[in-house]
């Protein structure tokens, strides 16, 4: 029996329903795969910023550190503004446990039309930097008010920070199709984009079967959504993995339907996985959220955590779901977000006998 501590945070909005479906999901494939979860519930979020002035508790980040890893749906409220939600939780988990790894896989789904006439099948990974880059706190503000005002925020660009990411998608690439698209701006951005292009280039030397191609960021995304069968694995910074990876998602239908992984690839701290949609204000308390993105970062927990074929069994139930025709709101169909789940469930059940006997609880 393989036994994980895992620190749960629902936060606000829709975080609130997709993550108890994906929850039970999760227990029942526990139960089949000789797993234990135990969830440790922790009420983080906009109402405990209410109540205290702060996101979560002054010895939060020590909380979080005793668990194996970080569940969590999503934060942001429309009354209180998104920087204190971002700068509050988000960012100071993923720099804190050096994240520096944000994984967004995206693919097309069974039954999901792509809002694109003719895209065909899409598969990749965009891996976007996550603890530096454009998202960085030096900078300010003066002359507040007046015409004279200003703003300057300094992009952070570390060879470290850049090596370790483009050697993780390096890695990541020569374990699917050996192709890495490196996202640029070099030309326009003329001292950080060129520094990350020359240190991209310098990991990649040391992978010989991975072929590295360097596009700038506007090209590329429009590419991505005319040619996305040509894309594999994109590495890129922190902003520009961000915008890439909410265009890539849409064009495969949902962001209800993305996951993500914040990793941190040594395991020196916990990992932490989430959707990557937001609280989605407008549906929220509706119970018709599209738990797919949660539930498919519970997948890449489980992965994370050694479990590959609890894994496998589990995005192998979502999609047979979605093959059966049972979809939310947000991909054309009418099922509730507990009946989504519960048809998930049902088909894990119905699919043990092409994930069991291999061996994972007892593996790690
Ligand atoms: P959002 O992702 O919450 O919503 C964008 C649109 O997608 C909305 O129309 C929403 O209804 C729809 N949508 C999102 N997830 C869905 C799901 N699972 N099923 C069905 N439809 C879904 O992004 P938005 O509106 O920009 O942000 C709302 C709040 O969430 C803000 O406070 C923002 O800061 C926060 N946010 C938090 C994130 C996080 O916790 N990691 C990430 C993105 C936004
Ligand atoms: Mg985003």
């Amino acid at each position: 029996m393989s036994r994980h501590r895992i620190a749960v945070i629902a936060g606000d909005g829709i975080g609130q329903e997709v993550m108890p479906a994906a929850i039970d999901c999760l227990d029942l494939l526990a139960d089949l795969h000789g797993l234990d979860f135990d969830w440790h519930h922790l009420d983080w979020g906009s109402d405990y910023y209410r109540a205290h002035g702060r996101m979560l508790p002054v010895d939060g980040l020590d909380v979080l550190a005793e668990h194996d890893a970080i569940f969590l749906g999503a934060v942001g409220v429309p009354d209180i503004p998104d920087v204190e939600t971002l700068w509050g939780l988000l960012i100071p988990i993923r720099r804190r446990f050096e994240q520096y790894i944000n994984l967004r896989p995206v693919k097309t789904l069974p039954g999901v039309r792509s809002p694109l006439a003719d895209s065909g099948p899409i598969d990749l990974v965009v891996v976007r930097e996550n603890n530096e880059g454009e998202y960085s706190e030096i900078g300010g503000r003066m002359n507040r008010g007046l015409a004279e005002e200003l703003a300057v925020q300094e992009s952070v660009f570390t060879r470290r920070g850049v090596e370790r990411v483009a050697r993780y998608a390096a890695r990541l690439a020569a374990g699917r199709n050996g192709r890495l698209t490196s996202a640029t701006k070099s030309n326009g951005i003329v001292h950080t984009m060129p520094f990350w292009d020359e240190v991209v280039r310098e990991v990649l030397a040391d992978f010989t079967d991975v072929e590295l191609r360097s596009e700038l960021i506007d090209a590329l995304a429009a590419s991505l959504v005319l040619h996305p069968g040509r894309y594999d694995v994109i590495v890129a910074s922190n902003l520009f993995g961000d915008i890439l990876s909410d265009l890539a998602g849409a064009i495969t239908g949902s962001i209800g339907s993305a996951p993500s992984a914040n990793l941190n690839p040594e395991r020196r701290h916990p990992s932490m996985f989430e959707p990557v949609h937001g609280s989605a204000p407008d549906i929220a308390g509706q119970g018709v959220a599209n738990p797919i993105g949660q539930i498919w970062s519970g997948a890449m927990m489980l992965d994370a955590l050694g479990h590959p074929a609890a894994a496998g069994h589990l995005v192998a139930a979502f999609e047979a779901t979605l093959a059966q025709g049972v979809r939310t709101r947000d991909l054309g169909g009418d099922a509730s977000t507990t009946a989504f789940a519960e048809t998930v469930r049902r088909n894990i059940e119905e699919q043990y006998g092409e994930h069991a006997g291999t061996g994972d609880g007892s593996e790690s």
